[in-house]
């Protein structure tokens, strides 16, 4: 497929690229820094400028593609990552403003200008649990998919509205729109942290211990692009098991000990559960952190 990435020269952007690219995919890279992977065109814009979001939406993918003058076609796919990534990176207002007008941009563009697939980054903060002021307790475990969520910063907020947004330009316009919750995503140097991890699980609570590779975040994306006829939908993307090594029976009584369980749990599943991804998409995790730990 021709598609159309926004932000990947980030850390998650970069290693889904990377499979996007290996899986076959035609892949034009979008953003404000240059990634330079082989095969992937850079090409430099702000998803803040509405109009820059239509250009790019009609342009070329790569140089060769003047040769074959077919003029301007209209991308197969495209998967939306460039945004500010966190709590506590710039100002809340910036957040908002980078994160919802550049995300409204580019599905406004995309849908005008004829895309039939689009994949957003969300993110588990909208479950509320992550950036909330004091220690929240979610309404139940593991979290998934039909969670009433209710996140109260604001980037948690700029990623609720965003499914909110996407849901509307897939009303109109019938082009499937898919959007991820993206877990903590680990490349593999993070790995060298897991050790820590599970020395202080505490540190890993606002996440419900989640976490996901980059490389199998590529897969999920890729099995978003080749899975059709779904319209609009909300899939957690995140690895099978939590990312410390206690059992769920320890982790939930020691840090979860009101929160009620809306179905048994494996002893090491994952609390922010990917059962969707799995069973809609296909998903089969390649890269568990007990096989990426790094060897001493
Ligand atoms: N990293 C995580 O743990 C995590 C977890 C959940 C969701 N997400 C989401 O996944 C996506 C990717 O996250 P990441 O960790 O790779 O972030 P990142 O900051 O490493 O990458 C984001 C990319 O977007 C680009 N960008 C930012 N503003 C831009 C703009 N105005 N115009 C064009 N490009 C712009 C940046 O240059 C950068 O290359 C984001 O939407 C993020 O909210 C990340």
């Amino acid at each position: 497929m021709r598609v159309l990435f926004t932000g990947g020269s980030g850390k998650a952007g970069r290693h889904v690229v990377a499979y996007l690219a290996a899986a076959g995919h035609r892949v034009l890279n979008i953003d404000r820094v240059p990634l330079r992977h082989p095969g992937v065109m850079d090409l430099m814009a702000d998803i803040t400028d509405q109009g820059q979001m239509f250009s790019v939406m009609s342009g070329y993918a790569a140089g060769d593609e003047l040769d074959a003058g077919q003029g301007q076609r209209v991308f197969d796919a495209v998967v939306h990552f460039a945004a500010i990534p966190s709590l506590m990176l710039a100002s809340d207002t910036e957040t908002w403003r980078v994160n919802v007008m550049g995300t409204y941009n580019v599905l406004e563009a995309a849908v005008k200008m004829g895309v039939r697939k689009i994949v957003i980054a969300s993110s588990e903060t909208t479950y509320g649990v992550c950036f909330s002021d004091g220690l929240t307790d979610p309404a139940y475990l593991p979290l998934d998919e039909d969670y009433p969520i209710n996140p109260m910063d604001s980037y948690g907020l700029s990623k609720k509205v965003n499914e909110v947004t996407a849901a509307g330009f897939q009303r109109r316009s019938g082009a499937d729109i898919y959007a991820l919750r993206i877990g903590n995503v680990m490349e593999p140097s993070d790995y060298a942290r897991f050790p820590d991890f599970a020395r202080d699980p505490g540190s890993r609570r606002r996440i419900t211990f989640s976490y996901v590779d980059a490389r199998d975040l590529g897969q999920i994306v890729d099995l978003c692009l080749r899975k059709d006829g779904l319209g609009f939908q909300v899939f957690n993307a995140c690895n099978d098991t939590n990312s410390v090594p206690q059992p769920n029976d320890e982790l939930l009584r020691r840090f979860f000990p009101n929160v009620p369980l809306k179905r048994p749990v494996g002893p090491n599943e994952s609390l922010l559960s990917n059962a969707k991804i799995r069973e809609v998409l296909g998903f089969s995790e390649r890269h568990n952190w007990r096989d990426e730990l790094p060897r001493v």
